[in-house]
């Protein structure tokens, strides 16, 4: 007899791939019988089974042929993780130019979700069905806290729009079968957070803003993007599921 698996058939792309939450995404959707297409601005490295394509989610001539070359392999795209995203400390290497930073955190966030949903959507309203996944993240809840960044950090504005940008375009295209929904992590242990996590004492601090007394682990994050990939949330749209060790119900 052989068992069901949770995204049996289904084709899901999955951007920001190569590291923390992205990376997670793709062993967990593999292995429920997804076929996989890893995007990443940086060059991956999983096995031959995945299909791996480099690609930066803000050039939309890049997005445009990802998803024609995905549909020559593919008959759908099913579902969309928007797991690629920057903070301050990362946007850009070796610049303390804070409008530079402002401008690429609020690109890669905020529109590099909008170009690949653009393109993406075109392809679900023909199949009448998909499930679209953005990673927001607990700051476009709450404010940052001041202990561990400035006041006018680009993050938390681009985390509050990626959230209005799920609640609007799952107001759009339900009518075509089409779920987007948010995830908002707490703080995770991957790349993104590991130069505040390497002194102690902030990592001390980051740990006790959690409730659970400890940071989050990417596979954490992956399974809630697996409930609202798969079937068994149907009725979910627009919605914004809080991973977060109750960071926000304080
Ligand atoms: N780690 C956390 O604490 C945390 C918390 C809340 C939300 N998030 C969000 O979850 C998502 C994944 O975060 P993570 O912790 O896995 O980060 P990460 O840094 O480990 O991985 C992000 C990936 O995105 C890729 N990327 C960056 N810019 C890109 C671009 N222009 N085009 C394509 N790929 C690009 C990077 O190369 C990297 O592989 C992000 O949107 C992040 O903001 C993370």
């Amino acid at each position: 007899m052989t068992s069901q698996k949770r995204l049996d058939g289904k084709t899901a792309l999955i951007t920001g791939a190569n590291s923390g939450i992205g990376a997670s995404c793709v062993k967990l959707f593999s292995a429920q019988g997804a076929n996989i297409i890893a995007t990443d601005i940086d060059r991956m490295n999983f096995n031959n089974e995945i299909i791996q394509i480099q690609s930066d989610v803000t050039k939309s001539d890049e997005a445009k042929k990802l998803i024609n070359d995905i549909l020559i392999r593919f008959k759908s795209i099913d579902i969309l993780v928007n797991s690629a995203g920057v903070t301050s400390r990362n946007a850009i290497p070796d610049t303390n130019n804070d409008e530079e930073i402002w401008d690429r955190v609020m690109e890669v966030n905020v529109k590099g979700i909008f170009i690949i949903s653009k393109y993406v959507i075109e392809v679900m309203k023909t199949q009448k069905q998909g499930s679209i996944i953005n990673l927001a993240s607990i700051m476009g809840v709450v404010g940052y806290p001041e202990t561990l960044g400035t006041p006018l950090n680009p993050y938390p504005p681009s985390k509050g729009a990626v959230i209005q940008l799920t609640k609007t375009l799952a107001n759009h295209v339900a009518q075509y079968g089409i779920r987007v929904n948010a995830i908002c992590p707490g703080f995770i242990e991957t790349n993104m957070t590991k130069s505040l996590t390497k002194n102690q004492s902030t990592k001390k601090i980051i740990e006790g803003l959690h409730p659970m007394g400890r940071m989050g682990k990417a596979e954490e994050v992956a399974n809630a993007a697996l409930f609202l990939a798969s079937d068994e949330s149907s009725f979910i749209t627009g919605s914004n599921l809080l991973v977060d060790g109750g960071y926000t119900a304080k």
